[in-house]
């Protein structure tokens, strides 16, 4: 339990198990609940005689009681007037990524949506957090960026994406790059003539920071490479790394893959995916880069054989994909449960590759075509 004071309301954080059993519709139930926990609270200046207005608030681990004395009625015997407010849900200002859940950025702060956790882990999380709830906590939710990631892999990312948030006129410096292609649509199936020749066209989705796609293009010049990054943020540290780089065969391209059937028609030769965001909630599913969803987009934008070459540390989400490209007709051509052990001659390594490889990770790695 945790207790506070907002406003002259005190406020009580509880574990979500403390309210097993209370019906928040039957007001006797709800009485003796209150009753016992105002008996506890006396220290805090609750008493058991006076009228109260509380507010509930409920989420998945916890409960938050807004418990306000009326003063006119102190004298009165305990007169509860009880405002239910149950899923209107709050969040958790944190500063790690200590517990599974949906994080988001707000204001350069991280708050956290936590997954159903145990007692003790949720005992943890109130102590070292602040808990927003009501308004604040809608908008945080509204206007947040919604960090759903493999917590302890996304760590580093999010610290960078938090910084990088900051990055003033990032659109401005993207648009006037002669790497990005800003009118993209009108090259729709005919990319060639961008680059002036028929070589082959490889794409990255979900390309960071550009490492990857940079070494690749300066790797094998004969192959036109294409990388797709959907946030200005995070595209904008590409193109400051290649300020000083002259790469004909290399262009960058600032969207949603979602859209990506609006850009290519028939003229991409291989995509790469590497460390995909793992979307580890199966309701979220669908957004993986290897769900049917996104294998269907790709359909159109492969010019004759299709291919794709996945990198990831995620071993769940390999799994996932080695079942949904399968599933949808392709073949393996090449995989690795440890990319490293295996071969790494030619291999391009990627940001989150660099992090994961030195912190132990094993690399997953699948070649596939149809
Ligand atoms: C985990 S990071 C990996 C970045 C890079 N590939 C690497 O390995 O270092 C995933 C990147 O994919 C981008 N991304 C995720 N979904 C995307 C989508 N639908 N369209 C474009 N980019 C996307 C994210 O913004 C993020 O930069």
């Amino acid at each position: 339990m945790k207790i506070d004071y907002r406003d002259n309301n005190l406020i009580v954080f509880l574990n979500r198990k403390n309210i097993d059993g209370v019906d928040f519709y039957d007001k006797s139930s709800l009485e003796s609940y209150f009753r016992k926990l105002f008996s506890k609270l006396g220290d805090y200046g609750i008493e058991l005689g006076g009228s109260y207005n509380i507010t509930v608030y409920v989420d998945k681990c916890g409960v938050v009681l807004e418990v306000f004395r009326d003063d006119v009625d102190y004298y009165y015997d305990v007169d509860m007037n009880i405002t239910v407010s149950k899923y209107s849900g709050f969040i958790y200002r944190v500063n790690d990524f200590l517990f599974s859940g949906n994080y988001y950025c707000y204001n350069g702060c991280l708050f956290l949506e936590p997954d159903d956790i145990d007692f003790v882990s949720y005992g943890i999380l109130i102590e070292n957090s602040d808990i927003i709830y009501g308004r604040e906590c809608f908008d945080i939710k509204r206007k947040g960026i919604l960090i759903d990631n493999c917590v302890q892999n996304m760590y580093n990312w999010v610290g960078d994406f938090m910084r990088l948030r900051n990055v003033r006129g990032a659109h401005d410096v993207i648009c006037a790059s002669r790497y990005i292609i800003n009118d993209y649509k009108d090259y729709r199936g005919n990319f060639k003539s961008l680059f002036g020749n028929l070589n082959p066209i490889h794409i990255e989705i979900g390309m960071g920071k550009g490492d990857f796609i940079i070494g690749m293009a300066l790797k094998y010049p004969h192959i036109n490479f294409i990388g797709i990054e959907k946030f200005d943020s995070v595209i904008v540290r590409a193109i400051e790394k290649l300020e000083d780089l002259d790469i004909p065969n290399l262009r960058l391209i600032r969207m949603d893959a979602l859209g990506i059937n609006d850009v290519f028609d028939r003229e991409v030769d291989c995509v790469y995916l590497n460390f995909s965001d793992p979307w580890p909630k199966e309701r979220h599913a669908k957004r993986r880069l290897t769900s049917s969803v996104f294998l269907s987009l790709y359909d159109s934008i492969f010019r004759d054989r299709c291919v794709i070459n996945m990198k990831t540390d995620n071993r769940k989400l390999f799994e996932y994909s080695i079942m949904s490209l399968t599933s949808y007709g392709y073949s393996i051509d090449f995989l690795s449960l440890d990319l490293y052990s295996d071969d790494v001659s030619d291999n391009v390594q990627t940001e989150y590759e660099k992090k994961f490889v030195s912190n132990g990770n094993l690399i997953y790695m699948i070649s596939v075509h149809k």
